[in-house]
């Protein structure tokens, strides 16, 4: 029969690759807790309009990446076709809901912000998530359709102090610690600031005017969005687009005074705090709901991502909450793409010192009528803290040999004579040696 296979753009995660995963997950968490983040769960799925409001129709990643689907029972519904009314079920006239799987998490985020009418509370709101993320992208290494991101919002009434550019500081530094924290060598925070709803217009009118005429020339996705949402051509990825972005005028030409005296304070706490950044005003990233600080993390070339090698993007969505029908509520957040986090300190661990990850010890029963005593010593060294995996009294001992050499540094023998004596051979693989140890004495011959 044939062999069903994983769906293309997914991947499975297995042991070792998993501990790496709650290494990272864990760090984190501890981190994310003395920042005074708490963590926020929000659906895998949601009502389309979200995201098509939030993240915007014209992005890449509405206009073409989502997985977007209507329930056949609520396509069944609309069609007039349910019966079962009085079951709680909604009315016959009600529309089939589209729903998306989340390709990002900001917008649930901030639209839970909103349901729960979080505002109120009056503080500011430090919100961290972790989880998997949708998006209809050509797969390739550090590029998968399911992805996991580490994210965090910061977000709150302008009272709150959320428009803060400390707050935006705070984020980054918090960030530049993790990557020390968890080992990525070489990152790279690359800053901009895309401006507010007010110093936007006069740039988008100058965006327009220079697009204007050479929009025949632009790839045809390009000349849409020339028209529909010119700030989108600016990151567009296709190479035949990219002298003549290159010539389009830049933002930071265009910012009010405000939104540069807020860069400037940003850019003077990093400095104060020895965070280093580079200015790159060309930095322009692919969600509408960004105003003012933008930024991205990239580790250098050679680290394992080759051409994905941004880890993490953020910045600021100081009007995203009035955009989803919500109150004032400025905000700031990041999300780390946690898989080329992972693929990146693999790659490094892999140049700087090759790990084998091997059990403390392999319990090697020889006999079956042994295998019970095996477990209980298997049981007593893990209650002691030891990893242990247990073998089986029907192998042979070339096999338990072999077995136990694979999976740990020493392999202990238990036998009739040992058990019966309390005296149990200890074999250290690395050392070559052999030695007798007592029951007692086991745990710590085994940590040595
Ligand atoms: P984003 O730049 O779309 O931002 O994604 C953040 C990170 O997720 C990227 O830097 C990358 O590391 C990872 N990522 C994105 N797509 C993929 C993929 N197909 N495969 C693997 N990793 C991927 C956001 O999602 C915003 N919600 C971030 C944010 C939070 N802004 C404010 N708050």
């Amino acid at each position: 029969m044939a062999v069903i296979l994983k769906v293309r753009g997914t991947r499975d995660l297995l042991p070792p690759e998993t501990e790496l995963w709650n290494r990272v997950e864990a760090t984190t968490r501890a981190l994310f807790a003395r920042y005074g983040f708490g963590e926020i769960r929000t659906p895998i799925f949601e009502d389309t309009q979200l995201f098509a409001r939030g993240v915007g129709e014209e992005t890449d990643i509405v206009s073409k990446e989502m997985y977007t689907f209507t329930p056949a029972d609520d396509v069944g519904r609309s069609a007039g076709r349910v019966t079962g009314e009085s079951a709680g079920l909604p009315s016959r006239d009600e529309k089939a809901q589209s729903l998306t799987l989340r390709p990002e998490n900001t917008a649930g985020v901030v639209r839970a912000y909103i349901e729960h009418k979080l505002n109120d509370i009056g503080t500011l709101q430090k919100l961290f998530y972790i989880g998997p993320q949708f998006r209809r992208e050509r797969p390739q290494r550090g590029r998968y359709r399911q992805f996991w991101q580490i994210g965090a919002e910061v977000l709150g009434p302008a009272w709150s102090g959320a428009e803060s550019p400390l707050r935006d500081a705070e984020v980054l530094e918090m960030l530049a610690t993790l990557l020390d924290e968890l080992g990525v060598r070489g990152w790279q925070l690359d800053l901009n600031s895309i401006g507010s709803t007010t110093d936007r217009p006069r740039y988008l009118a100058a965006l327009r005017a220079a697009l204007a005429p050479i929009k025949h020339q632009l790839t045809p996705d390009n000349q849409r969005r020339a028209e529909t949402n010119p700030l989108r051509v600016l990151d567009s990825k296709d190479p035949r687009d990219q002298a003549l972005i290159e010539a389009l005028p830049c933002i930071a030409d265009f910012l009010d005074e405000d939104s540069r005296s807020h860069f400037d304070q940003v850019k003077a706490a990093l400095t104060a705090c020895g965070v280093p950044f580079r200015d790159n005003p060309r930095l322009v990233r692919g969600l509408d709901y960004y105003t003012r600080t933008t930024f991205e993390f990239t580790i250098p070339d050679g680290s394992g991502l080759g051409t994905q090698n941004a880890l993490l993007g953020g910045g600021r969505y100081d009007g995203l909450s009035e955009m989803l029908g919500g109150p004032k509520a400025p905000g700031i957040g990041f999300a780390i793409g946690e898989d080329r986090l992972i693929l990146a300190l693999e790659a490094q661990a892999e140049q700087e010192s090759p790990v084998e990850r091997k059990l403390d010890a392999f319990i090697a029963p020889m006999g079956i009528s042994q295998n019970s005593a095996a477990l209980v010593l298997a049981r007593e060294l893990r209650a002691a803290g030891l990893s242990i995996e247990v073998g089986e009294g029907a192998f042979r001992l070339k096999r338990s040999f072999e077995t136990a050499d694979k999976l740990a540094h020493r392999m202990v023998i238990v036998g009739e004579d040992e058990v019966a004596s309390d005296l149990f051979t200890v074999k250290h693989f690395s050392r070559g040696e052999q030695e007798k140890v007592t029951r007692v004495g086991l745990a710590e011959a085994l940590r040595r």
